[in-house]
């Protein structure tokens, strides 16, 4: 039975260690499956890497298991030493250089998959569209100028040239599948890319950078759809629905879908929704902003109609203490 033992050990340490990979399947280990060039190209590098770590890890434990095993004390008293051993040069040679070769093989793969993360296509005509991070919400600027919020949309197949900006805090735009993260920092405009796919289907994504106390709602969606339904939506559909999209993708993130019952406090009849002005007061100024968990001026970069659009919604949908007289529920 003795003999068996280490055997046995190394079995379990095995199977130990792949249980989690075997469990998780594709369910958070293994990056998601590339859907842009520069997605893949980051892909590529990230399973470099980890198989060189793999490897690693494995021969260190493994060897470490053997080691023990193999210089164990063996009954021998435990006053007695034993064997005595110095430095081995060719070894300590050979465990030098095999790291420095490791990162030399790392680095450039790296430099070599580089330029295909970093630029677009030379060919390409690309969309041009700014993301806007907020706290806590992400909005989206078309070539036309039409807006979203928390659901970009784009035509399948086409480049798109991204412009990613901050006016509050940094925030972070990574939608795995469709390349790498990069940040929003206010006071700069920064730049990256990636290609929709030849047919139609949405990606998710998130902010990767912790902005605040609601930075886990600050979710993302890539819509690549056909070239007329994206022309339809840009031209007609996202200005009908800012409103709507306002109101669903940044107050209801706080205040709850109806205005209460979210973390934020009840607003399903506070007058301030039911005036232009003091709506836009809340929205380009916030509330009480030095105080973590505050209302954030999330409308500070919104346009007029954006405002009309918020208050118009809300008047309809949300406000639930009509005034005396008031007619306008809906
Ligand atoms: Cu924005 Cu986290």
């Amino acid at each position: 039975m003795r003999r068996k033992l280490p055997f046995f050990v190394l079995v379990v340490l095995f199977a130990l260690a792949t249980a989690g990979v075997a469990a998780a399947a594709n369910g958070g280990f293994t990056p998601v499956e590339p859907e842009s060039p520069n997605a893949s190209h980051i892909q590529h590098a990230y399973y470099l890497v980890l198989g060189l770590t793999s490897a690693i890890f494995v021969i260190v434990e493994g060897l470490l298991v053997v080691f023990i095993w193999k210089y164990r004390g063996r009954g021998r008293a435990r006053a007695v030493e034993g064997a005595q051993v110095h430095g081995h040069t060719r070894l300590e040679l050979i465990w030098t250089a095999i790291p420095v070769l490791i990162l030399a093989v790392i680095a450039a793969f790296v430099f070599y998959e580089l330029p295909g993360i970093d630029s677009a296509p030379a060919a390409a005509d690309p969309i041009h569209i700014t993301i806007e991070g907020h706290q806590y919400y992400w909005q989206f600027d078309y070539p036309n100028h039409a807006r979203s919020i928390g659901t970009l949309h784009v035509p399948v197949g086409a480049v798109v040239d991204l412009k990613v900006v901050s006016p509050d805090v940094i925030h972070s735009w990574w939608v795995p599948a469709r390349g790498g993260k990069l940040q929003a920092i206010p006071g700069r405009i920064n730049h990256t890319w990636f290609q929709a796919p030849k047919k139609p289907g949405s990606y998710e994504g998130q902010c990767a950078e912790l902005c605040g106390v609601y930075h886990a709602a600050m979710q993302a969606t890539v819509q690549a759809g056909p070239q007329q339904a994206y022309q339809r939506y840009i031209s007609t559909t996202a200005g009908q629905t800012i409103g709507k999209q306002e109101w669903t993708g940044v107050c209801a993130t706080c205040h709850g879908n109806l205005g209460h019952g979210g973390y934020g406090p009840n607003i399903s009849a506070s007058t301030l929704l039911t005036s232009r002005a003091s709506l836009l007061g809340i929205l380009r100024q916030g509330l009480d902003t030095t105080r973590a968990g505050a209302m954030p001026p999330v409308g500070i970069t919104w346009n007029n109609a954006q405002i009309d659009a918020l208050a118009a919604y809300v008047k309809k949908h949300i406000y639930k203490a009509a005034p005396l007289g008031g007619t306008s529920g809906g």
